[in-house]
């Protein structure tokens, strides 16, 4: 079963930026984890990322049209883009599951980052467990 495992704005700097908050993997580190991760649980996993809030918009309408399960890891699209969970919202409202990630924890950072607009409408939200929170998430969608 494939899986959608999208990234937004800023992911595709991990390793070189605030290394102290998100690590020190890469995103191409982060997609052969994910690969690995989903091919022992028996799902197949796409990972994308943009900056581009249409692009992931785009990709959100795509997991409806083909039936796909979602990892998301929305960024700073997290705490105000209305656009980006309307499309996820399509996504949980057909029945299909959107977990959403974030490496570091919100809730322990500052203030702005307290306020998610997706955890609304996502089935489930994993975070603060670095890259592990995309491991958990591939677990919850294959039921391990
Ligand atoms: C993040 C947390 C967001 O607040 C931040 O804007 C990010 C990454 C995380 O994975 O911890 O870019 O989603």
């Amino acid at each position: 079963t494939r899986v959608l495992v999208l990234n937004g704005p800023n992911l595709g700097r991990l390793g070189v930026r605030e290394p102290e908050v998100y690590g020190h993997a890469t995103l191409a580190d982060l997609r052969s984890a994910c690969e690995e991760w989903a091919a022992a649980l028996g799902l197949e996993a796409d990972v994308r990322q943009t900056d581009d809030e249409s692009e992931i918009v785009a990709w959100l309408h795509e997991a409806v049209d083909t039936r796909t399960d979602a990892v998301l890891n929305p960024a700073a699209f997290t705490h105000y883009s209305y656009a980006l969970r309307d499309a996820a919202a399509q996504v949980t409202d057909v029945g299909l599951r959107l977990v959403e990630v974030h490496i570091s924890n919100p809730y322990a950072r500052e203030a702005f980052r307290h306020l998610s607009v997706v955890g609304p409408v996502a089935t489930g939200t994993i975070a603060g467990f670095g890259l592990d929170s995309y491991r958990l998430a591939l677990s919850a969608l294959a039921g391990a």
